[in-house]
């Protein structure tokens, strides 16, 4: 099989296209053969630096693909090899999508069974390594905000992988404990026009986006823990908000973001960043993070999940008595397990009636992974960038 890793640090050049053997699936694991590959600005900072002990590394994490082998302690006693996987119930045959822990740019992958979700006949690969993780982040982000009836929100990073479906989901009224319009396919129906943003690459929606013209619009009510039509908060609370500010790194994403339902769009650079939110979900830190702070009102709050560090103004916090609080999807899915799955059946319940749409901003071979590279540290995508093997 043919694999992508790096033997020493530094940008998109590093990586090398290699022959490696196919691993085993070791216990509690899938051997899986990939067809769709998640690239993350997370795997592409690792390239950048990192421990020179750990050199050759491999990269990446998000993976689909079809299940040809399952790990010895994953199948049940006396059962032969295409067996099912009692933990999670997946079958050598399925389409899963997943995290491979030990690089996924490759052909074929290891992935930890208990990190696996069955893709349902109706997704593609590609929408599922766009809509699982990167949706896991959002929701997760959003239940950590928890808005309150009427509240504001900027999100900073908003055309990345994670930013532009936290922008959808914001904007969904369901979300936001009202009714969903009869009919409404959902403010990200319009993401496939993001084509006319600047020099970035046409993006279009992925795989459901065939289905969901076609698809039944759910109410409200059919959704764990969304609000009712009569305004009732579920067991999830309200997770959008009455205004979304969408800030990204250049103006040229503004029509992209706003057919995803942004109200307002804001590059980093320009003076105002328009009235003060409530909330800021901010995917981007580092020097950054003062000015998302500021955005916020006195009494707001802040949910810090990128990874571009940063620090914290400590007299912004204690002047305007904000917050801040982090989140990280593997917390969240170690510690509320049950959350986690919900939200994964809320994810293809959202996608599958076209109320969340992953827009793909570039598919490339494998082999192309640098140029896919390029594409995240230039910050020209509008939405997911993938690799195929
Ligand atoms: N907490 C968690 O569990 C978790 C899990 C996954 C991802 N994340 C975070 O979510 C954020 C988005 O990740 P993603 O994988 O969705 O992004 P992505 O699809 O790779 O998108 C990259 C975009 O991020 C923005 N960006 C901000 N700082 C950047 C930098 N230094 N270099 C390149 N691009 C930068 C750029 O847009 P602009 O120029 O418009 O800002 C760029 O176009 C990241 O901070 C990531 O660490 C958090």
């Amino acid at each position: 099989m043919r694999r992508v890793r790096h033997y020493e640090y530094g940008g998109p050049e590093v990586l090398r296209l290699e022959d490696a053997p196919e691993p085993e699936p070791g216990p509690g694991e899938l051997l899986v053969r990939v067809t769709a590959i998640g690239v993350t600005l997370p795997a592409v900072r690792r390239v950048r630096a990192g421990d020179p002990a750990a050199l050759p590394a491999p990269i990446g994490g998000e993976v689909a693909g079809e299940v040809i082998a399952i790990g010895p302690a994953v199948l049940a006693p006396a059962l032969p090899t295409d067996a099912v996987a009692p933990a999670c119930e997946i079958r050598v045959g399925d389409r899963v999508t997943g995290l491979s822990f030990t690089g996924s740019y490759a052909e074929v992958v290891t992935v930890p069974a208990a990190l696996a979700t069955p893709i349902p006949e109706w997704a593609s690969d590609v929408l599922a390594v766009a809509l699982i993780r990167s949706g896991h982040v959002a929701l997760g982000v959003l239940a950590t905000a928890a808005p309150g009836p009427d509240e504001s929100m900027l999100i900073t990073g908003a055309a990345s992988g994670v930013g532009h479906l936290l922008v959808q989901l914001a904007g969904l009224p369901e979300l936001r404990g009202m009714p969903n319009p009869p009919g409404a396919a959902g403010a990200a129906g319009a993401a496939g026009a993001a084509g006319t943003a600047g020099t970035a690459r046409t993006a279009r929606t992925a795989g459901a986006a065939r289905t969901a013209g076609a698809a039944r619009t759910a109410g409200a009510a059919e959704l764990p823990g969304v609000r009712s039509p009569r305004g009732q908060a579920g067991p999830r609370g309200l997770r959008g908000a009455r205004r979304v500010v969408a800030a990204a790194g250049s103006r040229d994403k503004g029509g992209f973001l706003r057919d995803l339902g942004a109200n307002e769009v804001v590059a980093y650079a320009d003076e105002s960043w328009g009235a003060p939110v409530d909330i800021a979900l901010d995917a981007v830190g580092g020097d950054l993070l003062p000015r998302a702070l500021a955005a916020v009102r006195p009494g707001g709050r802040l949910i810090f999940f990128n990874s571009g560090g940063g620090t914290v103004p400590a007299h912004d916090l204690l002047a305007g008595a904000k917050t801040i609080t982090g989140f990280t999807v593997a917390r969240f899915a170690a510690t509320q397990p049950d959350r986690y799955r919900a939200d994964t059946e809320e994810l293809w319940e959202l996608a599958r009636t076209g109320r969340l749409r992953p827009a793909i901003h570039a598919e490339l071979p494998l082999a192309r992974a640098a140029e896919a590279h390029r594409i995240i540290e230039a910050r020209a995508n509008l939405g997911k960038v993938i690799l195929r093997p």
